[in-house]
């Protein structure tokens, strides 16, 4: 049986592997150190984990800024996919977030994640025409 909680800090070697199996094309800031160090700081308690037996399986970061909130990293292991899980992750964050006040949330995905785009899709997302914009604050780091 799937079970979701919040991240604890023994949890990072495995959400560590997971993410460099599911993320292994992210750029040196998204390093998994980098972000589970952040994010310990920033809503904690808006980083939750997956896990089936004891396995940790699955991961999902929500944050929310006062305005909107977001949703990153939720992964699945592949071998654990198309069981629900994910859409289980998602709708965890989600309620957390609509618990802290949160009107709505915004995620992106790369454009070329096809697939990924269908899976939100089916959880009620839809395609909004804005254009993207990100700038590295300390490039080089
Ligand atoms: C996206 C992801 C989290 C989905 O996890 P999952 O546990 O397989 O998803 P679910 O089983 O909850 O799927 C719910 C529904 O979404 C849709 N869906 C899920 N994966 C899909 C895919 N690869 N293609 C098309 N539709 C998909 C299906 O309709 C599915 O329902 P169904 O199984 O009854 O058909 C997982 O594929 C993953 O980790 N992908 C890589 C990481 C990633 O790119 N994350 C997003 C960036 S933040």
């Amino acid at each position: 049986m799937a079970n979701i909680r919040p991240f604890r800090p023994q949890d990072e070697a495995q959400v560590t592997r997971l993410w460099q199996e599911i993320f292994p094309d992210d750029p040196p800031h998204n390093a998994p150190h980098l972000v589970i160090q952040q994010k310990r700081l920033w809503h904690p308690e808006l980083f939750f984990v997956l896990e089936v037996e004891t396995e940790l399986v699955g991961t999902a970061m929500a944050g929310y800024d006062g305005h909107r909130g977001w949703l990153n990293s939720i992964a699945v292991k592949p071998s654990h996919r198309r069981c629900g899980f994910g859409e289980q992750l998602v709708r965890h964050a989600e309620i957390a977030l609509q618990r802290i006040g949160c009107p709505k949330v915004n995620l992106q995905i790369r454009d070329t994640n096809t697939e990924v785009a269908a899976f939100y899709s089916k959880l009620g997302y839809r395609v909004e025409n804005l254009i993207s914009m990100g700038k590295l604050l300390s490039p080089g780091e």
